[in-house]
């Protein structure tokens, strides 16, 4: 319980001094952001319009010290359904601003950038949702560079720019390129020889998973035990993580296809993940063509809210379009 002398009254006006933190005074407290926000189908204790509603009320310490501010993905899903217009990420970004100030730290994990490797190009700042990466002088070796740096308060850990960046230089943390390819069974399963080689007895198929494109712990402990000779699952902070390198990877060491599982459009908690993943998986699908190599053995498919348990269905339908000898997947 929380006494009226314990509530910081210019808390309010703190957030809304801040770019983005304006709008907290015209929220209604509604709660039509909290129905329609993404994080909270899957974690129910982030409510982001009681967030709003304690910001409001001055529960300064509260809300500055609370895990949840740091949960909203910036997604937008609740944006246009607002009836006051509020951009709600924005004043969450305000509220982190100030948390930051105050010396509590972004639970990350956070994009970091190896100085040394960055060739400062600027493709991370360019493919990064939501304006974290920036060049910036540093000093290098004892020399000055332009070379990307992550704004902790921005970063969303979404992992676009790992996969956009061209030298390599950038690492998430339990997603980075080494990472993902020793669970993608490089020197093991992954070389365990393919089904079209006649080298095993079904298709061998690796799934690249959207972490959030699966709805419950039980959806994952399916997917898990379904793993085997035939199948490997890698999960991705979200679709549009995944490289277009590491499914040629696959393909030249031995799975017979690369399946990529993505949320729905709209759905995706990074705004622009799923069309990040399906360009890049429909463009490989081409180039893969035009060289000769016959169609379907990388797919995208959606995830939706109302598709739940549709993985193992869309993986055996993949195998079985695989085992034909020319595929065609719808
Ligand atoms: Fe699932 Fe982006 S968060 S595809």
């Amino acid at each position: 319980m929380i006494r009226s002398s314990e509530l910081d009254r210019g808390f309010m006006r703190e957030v809304m001094a801040i770019p983005g933190g304006e709008n907290l005074i015209k929220c209604w407290s509604c709660g039509t952001c909290a129905a329609t926000c993404l994080v909270r189908r899957y974690d129910p204790t982030f409510n982001p319009r009681l967030i709003l509603r304690k910001a409001g009320m001055g529960m300064r310490q509260e809300v500055l010290s609370s895990r949840e501010i740091w949960l909203c993905s910036a997604c937008d899903a609740c944006y246009p359904r607002c009836p006051q217009e509020i951009h709600i990420s924005e004043v969450m970004k305000a509220i982190r601003t100030i948390a930051i100030a105050e010396g509590y730290e972004a639970p990350g994990p956070f994009a970091e950038v190896d100085t040394a490797l960055c060739s400062g190009c600027a493709v991370c700042t360019r493919a990064c949702p939501y304006g974290a990466i920036e060049r910036q002088p540093v000093l290098v070796n004892g020399e000055e560079r332009m070379v990307a740096q992550v704004d902790h308060t921005l970063c969303m850990h979404c992992g676009v720019c790992v996969a956009a960046c061209p030298s390599g230089s950038i690492t998430l943390e339990d997603y980075a390129n080494d990472e993902l390819i020793a669970r993608m069974g490089a020197g093991g399963w992954l070389e365990e020889g393919s089904y079209q080689q006649g080298e095993a007895t079904e298709p061998r198929i690796l799934a690249f998973v959207c972490q959030w494109s699966m709805r419950s712990d039980a959806e994952w402990a399916t997917l898990d035990a379904m793993q085997s000779d035939s199948l490997r699952i890698v999960n991705l902070p979200c679709s549009g993580r995944v490289d277009p390198g590491m499914i040629l990877l696959a393909l030249s060491q031995g799975a017979d296809g690369v399946l990529v599982a993505g949320c729905s459009e709209g759905e995706c908690h990074y705004k622009r993940g799923t069309y990040l993943g399906r360009s890049k998986v429909a463009l490989l699908d081409t180039v893969l063509a035009q060289m000769g190599i016959q169609p379907g053995r990388v797919r995208f498919v959606e995830l939706g809210a109302f598709d739940r348990g549709a993985l193992p269905g869309l993986i055996a339908e993949m195998s079985a379009a695989l085992k034909q000898p020319a595929v065609t997947v719808a």
